[in-house]
């Protein structure tokens, strides 16, 4: 069995926000990477720019052949298609960073020899600045053989990250859960700037005057969990306050209505569970919210 170890050298192909982040994170931890391709070759050099010894190539093919461990960080729907167009050899490795992906995509890898693994970071990235920020504290779903097990353990503590391994069957809702809290959260966070203009604020000066509470909310849930972190009106009691929200989005915002309601009856169980909301009250609350759905 190959082992894989700090000084394997390492190639992405794929030079977006993970593969730049990530690359950028491994090389300051000490990792050797070393080669990048992409689609598209200025891509390549930009990112190959950001890492002294860095070589952008313009063939997959020449990037495998001239590493020990391969990243492929395209898009998802890539994956399996640049695995399958290069020739791997027996003793290398190929990873793909995606929540979503099983490593049936990286098959062809396998069927030559080579180790196959996930290594996918819980976090969202947007820009590779942000990205290298943000990896310490992100922790890293990883599915692996023997072979690749101990080698993206270690890898994920090295850049500071929090590894967990995963079995197949977790990973769509391991991967659900991701996507509520990184990309919906997002769109509830657009929602809510979104009611501003009803009132006359534009939606920038909503998003503005609202992230901080959102930054907020999260540290509240990160120190004191769930169900203790759920506060506002709904874990209060508070009907009348309820019954406003209820008749002002009906008569203002009915396109956000049926939102706020479903997220109002999915806080319930945890107000009651916190100990906040009596379930007698938390069945009242539930039947008015139902009466406006
Ligand atoms: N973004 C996130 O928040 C996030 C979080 C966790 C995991 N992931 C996973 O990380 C992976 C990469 O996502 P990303 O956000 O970094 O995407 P991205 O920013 O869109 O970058 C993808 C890169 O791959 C290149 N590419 C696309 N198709 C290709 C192909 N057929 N052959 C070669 N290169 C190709 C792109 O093209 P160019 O060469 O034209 O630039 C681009 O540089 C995905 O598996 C995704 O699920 C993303």
């Amino acid at each position: 069995m190959t082992i894989f170890h700090k000084s394997t050298s390492i190639g992405f192909i794929g030079a977006g926000a993970v593969g730049g982040s990530l690359s950028v994170a491994l090389h300051n931890a000490g990792y050797p990477v070393l080669a990048v391709a992409s689609r598209t070759h200025a891509s390549a050099e930009t990112f190959a720019a950001r890492i002294p010894g860095c070589t952008p190539y313009r063939s997959f093919q020449k990037l495998t052949d001239s590493v020990g461990f391969v990243f492929i960080t395209t898009s998802d729907d890539a994956i399996g298609a640049v695995c399958d167009s290069v020739r791997w050899r027996e003793g290398q490795a190929v990873a793909h960073c995606s929540g979503a992906a099983s490593l049936d995509s990286l098959q062809g890898a396998v069927e030559a020899g080579a180790a196959s693994g996930a290594f996918h970071p819980l976090q969202a990235f947007s820009s590779v600045e942000e990205g290298v920020q943000n990896i310490p504290g992100t922790t890293f779903g990883i599915e692996a053989g023997p072979e690749l097990h101990d080698y993206l353990e270690q890898m994920a503590l090295d850049i500071g990250g929090n590894p967990i391994f995963l079995r197949p069957e977790d990973k769509v809702l391991y991967h659900i859960s991701g996507v509520l809290m990184g990309n919906l959260l997002s769109v509830l966070a657009s929602v809510a700037a979104s009611v501003w203009p009803k009132f006359d604020r534009s939606r920038d000066e909503g998003i503005h005057a609202l992230t901080p509470m959102m930054v907020a909310a999260a540290r509240n849930m990160d120190a004191n969990g769930v169900p203790q972190g759920v506060a506002g009106p709904y874990p209060r009691g508070d009907l009348g306050t309820i019954r406003k929200h209820l008749e002002a989005l009906s008569a203002s915002a009915p396109e956000y209505l049926p939102l706020y309601c479903e997220l109002a009856l999915a806080g319930l169980p945890f107000a009651v569970e916190k100990g906040a909301l009596k379930p007698e009250l938390a069945d009242e609350i539930a039947e008015i919210v139902k009466s406006y759905r």
